[in-house]
Parts: C-alpha cells; structure tokens; sequence
C-alpha cells in the first residue's frame, strides 16, 4: 500500500510539473508586457492553488494500463488539458451568478482576487488553451487525434459537464426531486469529464501499441470506458455531497455546507448519509467491471498489471477521501 502511494504521489509530482511548465510556456514569450504578466499570473492562479489532480492522473494510470509507461509519457499533454478544462469548470462554477462561492482549493476564488470579469475570462482562457495542449500530443494515425479533441469537446460542451450545470442550476430549489434526476446531473456535470479521462488514457495507450484496434473495436471501448466515467463520476459526485455536509471548509478547501445554504438537493439529502455511501460503492464497483472488460481486450505484461492495480486502488481511495 505505501508502495502504491508513493508511485501515484510521483505520477502527480509529473502532472504538477506540467502544470508549472504550461504556465511558463505562455508567460515567457510575452512576460515583458505588464499587462501579460497579469494575464498570465491570473491564467496560472487556481490552476496552482492546489487540487487533487483526479482526472489527469486516472487519465494517466488508464493510458499506463493498456501501453505502460511510453503511453503515460504520451498521455501527458491530454492530462494537462484535461486538468485545465475542469479548472476553467470550476472556476465558472464559483461565479456569483453559479454557485457564489469565495473559497476554492483552499485560497479565495479567483473572481475574488481579479474581480468578475476577469474570472470569468480566466475560465474562458483555460477552455480554450486547453486544446491548443491537446493538440500537442503526438498521434500515430490522424484518427487518435481527432478522437481526443472530439472527446474533450464532446465532454466538457452542451452534450456533456455543460448540460449537468444547467441542469443543476435549474432544479435548484426544487424538492420532489427523485434520485434518477440527482443521478443525471451527476451523470453529466461530474461524470462527462471522467469519461474523458478514461477515453483519454485508452487512446494514448494505443497510440504506443504496436497493432492498431479496428474501428469496431475502437468504437466500443470507447462507449465503453465512457459508461465507466459516468459510473466513478456519480460515485464522485455522491462523496462530494457527502462531504459538502460532513466535512469542514478548512479540510476540504471549499466553503463547507454550501449545498444546503444553496438550497440544493443532492445525493445526501435524497438518501440519506448511509444509502448515499453505498450507492457511490455500487457505482465504482459497476465501473471496475467495464474497466477490466476493455483492459482484458490488450496484453497482460506486468507493467500494465501494475498500473491497473494502481488505478483501481486509487479509484477505492475516492471513496474513502476526506476531501
Ligand atoms: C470538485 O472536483 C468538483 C466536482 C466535480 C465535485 P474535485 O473534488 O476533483 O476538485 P479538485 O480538483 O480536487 O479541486
Ligand atoms: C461542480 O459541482 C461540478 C463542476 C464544476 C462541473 P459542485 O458545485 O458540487 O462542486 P463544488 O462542491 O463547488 O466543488
Ligand atoms: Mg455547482
Ligand atoms: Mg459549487
Ligand atoms: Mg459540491
């Protein structure tokens, strides 16, 4: 177990590295204007405040899976825009006019330190700066290439994370929801980029493999790994709720009991604390079934075995998070 901490702590030392890098590549072209060194400081601001860097790292474990460790070396320009895309997410997400939050990953919000507007362009400019990221990653057939930029916009857009916080702002307030509506938003606003991190991780993979999959195949592990997205998604978002009544602001980096003072219905208040843990358990145990059904399809060598096991163990510790 140690052992498995320590190999996922390095594998986000790599991701933290890259994150620094992607500022640098942007401030040192332009840093001697005043106003770029702002703009580049504010871009740079919630994406260094912290965070627990969940989806570029499953992305990183699911790519480690299929291709080892050349397709986690591959993957890591799509982990960086993944990362970027549910930081623009977030920062969106605490805007007066969202959620109106003043504490994220444990330092004020960013339309806090550069006012509204402004936040509001530093959201738009992680969007858009994350596929000029994306398109950086190198790609054996054009195909791979326009699957990862296709899925991040298919995830992160109307069809995906956007339809959920809609959704989520329209039935806020509203109190005959049933858990089928709470599990839709989820779905999308949580799940949808998850599901990139998997679809992500698998083509990265492939990218590094000496055989091509058929189009056929392609297709259906790609259904497939994103299903399993929606499923650690719901079960992510459950725990998020869970934690958003039992946690403190300080533990968890975010203004604590802002569901309620939201008036929001969540999983929590559907289900109650109990039901809610073991459902957010049924849906990972679901996606670890979809998991190994697409893993099963590619060579078992043991560097691949070991980077399942690490994504899996580190699938179980979402569950038991603390923030
Ligand atoms: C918070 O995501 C928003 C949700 C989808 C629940 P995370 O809990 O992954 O936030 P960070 O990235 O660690 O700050
Ligand atoms: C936010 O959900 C999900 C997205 C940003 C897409 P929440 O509103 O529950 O997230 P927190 O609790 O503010 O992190
Ligand atoms: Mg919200
Ligand atoms: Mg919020
Ligand atoms: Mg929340």
């Amino acid at each position: 177990m140690t052992d498995s901490i320590q190999h996922i702590e390095n594998i986000i030392k790599i991701i933290e590295n890259d994150i620094l890098e992607s500022k640098l590549a942007f401030a040192q072209e332009k840093i001697c204007l005043q106003e770029f060194s702002e703009i580049a400081e504010a871009f740079q601001y919630p994406l260094i405040a912290g965070g627990k860097r969940i989806r570029p790292l499953l992305t990183l474990l699911c790519a480690g899976s299929i291709g080892g460790e050349r397709a986690i070396q591959n993957a890591r320009n799509a982990a960086l825009a993944l990362e970027m895309v549910h930081t623009y997410s977030l920062v969106h997400d605490d805007l007066p006019c969202m959620d109106n939050d003043d504490l994220r990953r444990g330092k004020p919000t960013t339309h806090k330190v550069y006012g509204e507007a402004k936040g509001l362009l530093v959201g738009d400019a992680l969007l858009t700066d994350a596929f000029f990221h994306l398109a950086h990653t190198k790609c054996k057939l054009t195909e791979y290439l326009k699957s990862l930029i296709q899925e991040l916009s298919l995830c992160s857009g109307a069809n995906g994370m956007i339809t959920g916080q809609w959704l989520d702002i329209s039935l806020t307030g509203k109190h005959d929801l049933i858990w089928e509506q709470i599990e839709l938003i989820h779905k999308n606003k949580t799940g949808k980029l998850l599901g990139c991190a998997f679809v992500f991780g698998y083509i990265c993979g492939l990218n590094v493999l000496k055989t091509d999959v058929i189009h056929e195949h392609f297709i259906l592990n790609k259904g497939k790994l994103r299903q399993a997205g929606e499923f650690v998604g719901i079960a992510f978002q459950i725990i998020d709720d869970i934690l958003d009544t039992t946690g403190s602001s300080q533990s968890l980096g975010k203004t604590a009991g802002k569901d309620q003072a939201q008036n929001k219905t969540t999983s929590v208040s559907i289900l109650g604390l109990e039901k809610a843990q073991n459902l957010a358990s049924e849906f990972t145990e679901k996606a670890y079934h979809l998991l190994e059904s697409v893993f099963a399809n590619f060579p078992a060598s043991s560097e691949n075995e070991t980077y399942k096991n690490l994504l899996f163990y580190q699938l179980e510790q979402l569950l038991v998070r603390k923030y």
